[in-house]
């Protein structure tokens, strides 16, 4: 077994599931987005100076420089907008689509900043609609999160894991 990508759209619990699945399997956990801001800065500074392309090369850059082994993976929720990525995702390990509903989702990013794609509208909705279909497509599993805590929804993961291996 590689590593564990977790894949979802924003506000999805990535992050948060990744932290605690990491210490139920006693496993490294990274971020995409935090790689890419230690070394580029705020995400939103380089959406507004650099644009989107440029961030989706940095995103595409830090997936393939993670280099500890059997590492648990929070990735950005734009990370499936290019095939590569989720070939890479699949020839490297296990892929998992945290899938919160919409409304849970704008619930959880009403009052957020640092997100340049989040607008709190049609946009978003139609955002969500165009991802949902790709993020179904790139997983091997996937997990509904809507009233589950983190924790909860780590164990669910880390059972998955133990029946795979
Ligand atoms: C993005 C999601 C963000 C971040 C960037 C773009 C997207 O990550 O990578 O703002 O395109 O959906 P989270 O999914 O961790 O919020």
């Amino acid at each position: 077994m590689g590593h564990i990508y977790l894949i979802g759209f924003m506000g999805s619990g990535k992050t948060t599931v990744a932290k605690e699945l990491g210490r139920l399997l006693e496993r490294p956990v990274l971020d995409t987005d935090q790689l890419i801001e230690a070394q580029h800065g705020p995400i939103k500074d380089i959406f507004k100076r650099e644009g989107e392309r440029v961030f989706r090369a940095y995103e595409s850059k830090v997936l393939r420089g993670i280099k500890v082994k059997q590492a648990i993976v929070a990735t950005g929720g734009g990370i499936v907008e290019n095939q590569e990525n989720v070939d890479y995702m699949h020839y490297n390990g296990f892929t998992i689509y945290l899938q919160a509903s919409f409304r849970e989702v704008s619930k959880r990013l009403k009052n957020d900043e640092a997100r340049p794609l989040w607008t709190a509208d049609q946009h978003a909705q139609n955002l969500y609609d165009h991802r949902f279909k790709m993020y179904e497509r790139s997983a091997h599993e996937h997990i509904r999160t809507d009233h589950k805590t983190p924790l909860e929804i780590a164990a669910i993961i880390a059972r998955l894991i133990e029946l795979r291996e």
